[in-house]
């Protein structure tokens, strides 16, 4: 991505994965919450749906964006067609939930980033908490040695969107490689 794009508190993270996903040979990503303000937001929202589906679109994969809104769709899909992605990325309209339950693939990469979190408002701070949590449970007999997790909005008030997942994959078989704004996990056993 040209430099002129910002990607901030993400910048680490985001090279990371990328470096981990051409290592890996990944085929197939899934994002929960799609890019709803295309790369405009690359400071804020992140633009992952873009700077996925752009390495997917390079490297012969494939990326799954699900998002429970019409106008986060739509606005996500725009980007994709105008930067010439459609063929390597596909967005979904649905919940993340119900998604992830009928997805019958293994998952190379999988990318936690639907429910908005909020920095003061703890009710909606554990909605999304348990919401990202309920992703990962009804998808991780999907995930397999080699599998890359990214979770974002992490370093937030209260924990951020990962905290309670990350909890549970800590208990599992997962270990955290990076923890700062975003979360990257991969398994135990895994070389990288
Ligand atoms: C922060 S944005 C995603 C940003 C995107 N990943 C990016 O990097 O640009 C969060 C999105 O999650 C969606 N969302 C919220 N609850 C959801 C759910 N239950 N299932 C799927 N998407 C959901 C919202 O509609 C919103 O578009």
């Amino acid at each position: 991505m040209p430099f002129k794009y910002n990607f901030r508190r993400r910048r680490v993270t985001f090279a990371k994965t990328l470096q981990l996903l051409k290592q890996r040979n990944s085929k197939l990503l899934v994002e929960t919450g799609t890019s709803r303000n295309g790369l405009n937001a690359t400071k804020s929202d992140g633009a992952a749906t873009i700077v996925f589906g752009k390495w997917a679109q390079q490297n012969g994969a494939k990326l799954h964006s699900v998002d429970i809104s019409e106008a986060s769709v739509n606005g996500s899909q725009t980007e994709i067609n105008n930067q010439g992605l459609s063929n390597a990325v596909t967005i979904h309209l649905s919940d993340s939930i119900t998604f992830l339950k009928n997805f019958k693939d293994p998952i190379d990469f999988l990318y936690l980033d639907s429910y908005d979190y909020s920095k003061t408002d703890k009710d909606i701070q554990i909605k999304s908490q348990e919401h990202h949590l309920k992703e990962f449970k009804v998808i991780e007999d999907k995930l397999h040695k080699n599998s890359i997790v990214l979770i974002d909005d992490c370093k937030l008030p209260g924990g951020g969107k990962g905290k309670t997942v990350v909890e549970y994959m800590l208990k599992k078989d997962w270990k955290i490689l990076i923890n700062a704004y975003q979360i990257l996990l991969v398994k135990k056993d895994s070389l990288v």
